[in-house]
């Protein structure tokens, strides 16, 4: 018997969690597309970016292929590359892979993981990437190297948006100017009238007070108009008519699907691919998404997890034409740690806002990043 062709588009939280999941069953061909060959721990780019010894590249850029040399080499199929077309009738995906021609590749039921970026990722505003997601290419290593060293030489950083992404990486540089002594500056520009503004009042002023203590300049209810450069100095302008100096301006807000190659009968108006309880693409029988792609709105990689757990199961259901289905609901409520540098931080925890000195227990000590090796290998 043929073997069940399973194509999955991206290999990352959820991609990566999906494939292993699916492998288990004995008869399936599974072919992974992904343009970088590492899997990313993103989730300590905040401190990757900024302290470039706190980690070392083996600790947060994982091989992806040796995480699929367990199973049988006729089982799995990872083309580094890019999906660009999905033909439903013909049930076949276009892939654009780094070296090579263009191909064709089959499939009987397809998974799309392909997840959303970041502007300070593409470097679409200031022409400088700050990769704090993958790029379209295999080149995560190099544009990390030179975002540490364009963020060690900078003497005036403005970070626009108070979410978490701006206050983790606000917080992280402030730990470096304090420990170097440098007299590097760091503003922290929020739209909204306090930080963190998905947290509780005492999450929102825990991080102010701590941002304050720490020298970073914190400018609320103002927002972020346009960014010019001459040469390397940058001039951000705010809507209250102030302009602010910088030699690194670093946007932190929107999320941006990558979704160029799916059909736009899946999309919402925003761009992200509409999904039922199930995890099945709306108007499909063979499609399957979860992670950040999808229109579920808490765009976590925990989230991406559970979304791929449950599409996974239903997947394999289809496969095997029998077993118990299962549902996703990303619930109400929120959680979220939030380190202010290595000594502390804030967030919200089964409603509740965490002690300082235990956010830097739980993830202000190494942004989770022992998890990274368990994530890829499909164990977490
Ligand atoms: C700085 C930062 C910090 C974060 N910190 C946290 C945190 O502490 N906790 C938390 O829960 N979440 C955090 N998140 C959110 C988390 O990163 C996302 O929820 C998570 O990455 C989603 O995983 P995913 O697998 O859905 O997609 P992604 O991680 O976005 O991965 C998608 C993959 O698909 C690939 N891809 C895209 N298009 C194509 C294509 N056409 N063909 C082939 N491959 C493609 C991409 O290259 C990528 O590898 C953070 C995000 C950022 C930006
Ligand atoms: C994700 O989409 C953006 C915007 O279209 C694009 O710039 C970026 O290269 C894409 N990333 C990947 C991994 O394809
Ligand atoms: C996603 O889109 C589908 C189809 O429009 C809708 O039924 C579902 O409720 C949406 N999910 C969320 C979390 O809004």
């Amino acid at each position: 018997m043929a073997p069940v062709n399973v194509v999955i588009v991206g290999a990352s939280y959820a991609g990566l969690s999906i494939a292993h999941s699916v492998l288990e069953l004995p008869e399936v061909k599974v072919v992974l597309i992904n343009p970088a060959t590492t899997f990313f721990w993103n989730i300590a780019a905040p401190r990757i970016v900024a302290k470039a010894k706190a980690f070392k590249p083996e600790q947060y850029l994982l091989s992806i292929a040796d995480a699929f040399n367990k199973y049988p080499a006729e089982n799995i199929e990872f083309i580094p590359g890019t999906a660009t077309a999905v033909d439903v009738a013909a049930k076949t995906i276009s892939v654009t892979p780094n070296e090579g021609d263009a191909r064709s590749v089959s499939y009987d039921h397809l998974v799309i993981a392909s997840g959303s970026t970041t502007t300070s990722t593409t470097g679409e505003i200031t022409g400088f990437s700050i990769p704090f997601k993958q790029s379209n290419r295999d080149d995560v290593k190099q544009l990390i190297e030179a975002a540490q060293q364009k963020i060690a030489t900078a003497k005036e950083i403005v970070i626009g948006g108070a979410g978490p992404i701006g206050v983790e990486l606000a917080g992280e540089l402030a730990d470096v100017v304090e420990q170097s002594g440098s007299a590097a500056t760091i503003t922290l520009v929020s739209a909204t009238d306090r930080v963190l503004p998905m947290l509780k009042s005492s999450g929102s002023s825990a991080a102010s007070k701590m941002l304050k203590q720490k020298n970073v300049k914190v400018v609320t209810s103002t927002r972020v108009t346009g960014a010019e450069a001459s040469g390397d100095a940058w001039t951000v302008s705010l809507d209250n008519g102030d302009k602010l100096s910088a030699d690194l301006y670093i946007p932190t807000t929107g999320v941006i699907p990558n979704n160029s190659f799916i059909p736009e009968q899946f999309l919402d108006k925003e761009g992200w691919v509409k999904v039922d309880k199930e995890m099945r693409v709306e108007s499909s029988k063979n499609i399957y998404a979860a992670g950040d792609i999808t229109n579920n709105s808490m765009r976590l990689s925990f989230k991406a997890a559970e979304q791929a757990s449950v599409a996974a199961n239903n997947l394999k259901a289809d496969i095997l034409g029998k077993g118990e289905r299962k549902n996703f609901d990303q619930g109400e409520s929120i959680m979220m740690v939030v380190p202010i540098g290595a000594s502390g931080g804030t967030g919200l925890v089964f409603g509740f806002t965490p002690f300082s000195f235990m956010v830097k227990m739980i993830k202000g000590k190494d942004y989770f990043i022992s998890k990274a090796a368990s994530m890829v290998a499909g164990k977490a």
